[in-house]
């Protein structure tokens, strides 16, 4: 699917509400959303994008570091997790299920997941702010294959980047670990998710699976690449 335009976003339907202390609401702000946040903006990248991209993609590319998640990390990757996340899945799960997400029920998925000795977890840090996050694992006790569990970029901070240095960055890690194929699931109308993981090589294989969230079944696509490969 192609990027969308601003046309495209002022068509989208009805708005959801956000609270006026919700950090997502400064998050869209930073990237030129005022006003209330369309539920089809999902696929549509800012429309400051195609201004400031070059600009953003250099600052960031100078002062970003990738680093190990730490316990001190969890409330803003709390806060970046329900923004993404909200941005993401807002065409498929219902208004009021998003409205009620709260960052405490984020934050305990991420106190739980930190004590999972299985996965490893990288953040890409800009100026002492974590702007995103990726998690990977072995794939179901196999030496050869990885598993990308979670993979999420603050949305004033998506589109200029970080999500490609670091994927990569979790890619050198893991052949670092001697595996030679990683694979991830993702929503199948999650298009944003899906042109970004054919942009970095990796391929649909024929495999979907369901699953629920909140209630609300959704299809997953899996998708898969050789991990020593250019991208
Ligand atoms: C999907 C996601 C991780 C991508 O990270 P990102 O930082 O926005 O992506 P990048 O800026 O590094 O993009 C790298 C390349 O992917 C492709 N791409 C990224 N966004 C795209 C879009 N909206 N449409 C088409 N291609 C896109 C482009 O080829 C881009 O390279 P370019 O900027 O040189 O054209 C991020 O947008 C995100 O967090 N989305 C919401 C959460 C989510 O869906 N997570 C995945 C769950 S499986």
């Amino acid at each position: 699917m192609s990027r969308l335009n601003l046309i495209d976003v002022a068509r989208a339907p009805p708005p959801i509400k956000l609270n006026r202390a919700d950090p997502l609401r400064a998050s869209l702000r930073s990237v030129g959303w005022h006003g209330k946040l369309q539920k089809n903006a999902i696929s549509a990248p800012s429309p400051l994008r195609f201004i400031s991209q070059p600009v953003m993609c250099l600052e960031l590319k100078r002062f970003m570091k990738i680093r190990r998640f730490t316990k001190t990390d969890i409330p803003q990757i709390a806060q970046i997790h329900r923004a993404s996340w909200i941005m993401a899945y807002k065409p498929l799960i219902p208004d009021k299920i998003l409205e009620n997400l709260s960052e405490l029920h984020f934050q305990n998925i991420w106190k739980k997941n930190l004590n999972n000795q299985s996965h490893s977890h990288l953040v890409a840090e800009h100026k002492n702010q974590i702007i995103g996050f990726i998690s990977f694992s072995q794939y179901e006790g196999s030496t050869e294959t990885s598993e990308i569990s979670s993979f999420y970029i603050d949305p004033g901070s998506a589109g200029h980047g970080v999500g490609k240095t670091l994927i990569i960055s979790a890619f050198n890690k893991l052949a670092a670990l001697g595996f030679r194929k990683v694979l991830l699931w993702v929503v199948r109308e999650n298009q944003r998710a899906i042109e970004f993981y054919k942009a970095v090589k990796f391929k649909q294989m024929n495999a979907e699976r369901k699953i629920l969230r909140h209630g609300i079944e959704l299809t997953q696509l899996q998708f898969s690449r050789n991990i020593v490969e250019s991208t």
